[in-house]
């Protein structure tokens, strides 16, 4: 193979990559944690705390209080599927609200205010600060 060749291939290989990046499902919830980060700071963080701790300016006086995301032990089956804490189950919490599964209303619909994206992102986020 010459060398033009092999640039051809690298060139359609890489292109096949972002493609395929592209396409990926809307299901698959392949969050960005890095993005979810500001989603997280913004709207999140006044409850949940810092470090997910659920120790907010808000988060200390509620209860039931906030989930520990440092513990990461989750409890509503949020896509109705029998089992809980996947991320679909999360992302169903974050847009429907906790209150719509039985839990703390404070606990907000977020469907509304924030996109797909910023919900599978906030779930990747959420999910790097179990320690
Ligand atoms: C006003 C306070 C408040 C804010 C703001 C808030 N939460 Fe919560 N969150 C709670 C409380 C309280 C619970 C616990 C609900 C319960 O156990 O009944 C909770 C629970 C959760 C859970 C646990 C679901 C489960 O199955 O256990 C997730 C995930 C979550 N919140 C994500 C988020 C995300 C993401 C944001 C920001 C987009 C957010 N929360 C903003 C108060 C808040």
């Amino acid at each position: 193979m010459n060398r033009s060749k092999i640039q051809n291939h690298l060139a359609l290989f890489v292109s096949m990559a972002a493609l395929a990046m592209l396409l990926a499902p809307a299901g698959a919830l392949a969050g960005d944690a890095a993005a979810g980060k500001t989603v997280y700071t913004v709207n999140c963080l006044s409850c949940h705390g810092e470090t997910g701790k659920g120790d907010g300016p808000v988060g200390m006086v509620l209860q039931p209080p906030p989930r520990d995301f440092s513990v990461g032990d989750f409890m509503f089956d949020g896509d109705g599927d029998g089992k809980i804490a996947t991320d679909a189950d999360l992302a169903a919490v974050v847009a429907k609200g906790a209150g719509a599964f039985g839990g703390n209303q404070m606990m907000a619909a977020w469907a509304g205010m924030l996109s797909e994206d910023d919900i599978a992102n906030v779930v990747a986020y959420i999910r790097t600060l179990k320690k």
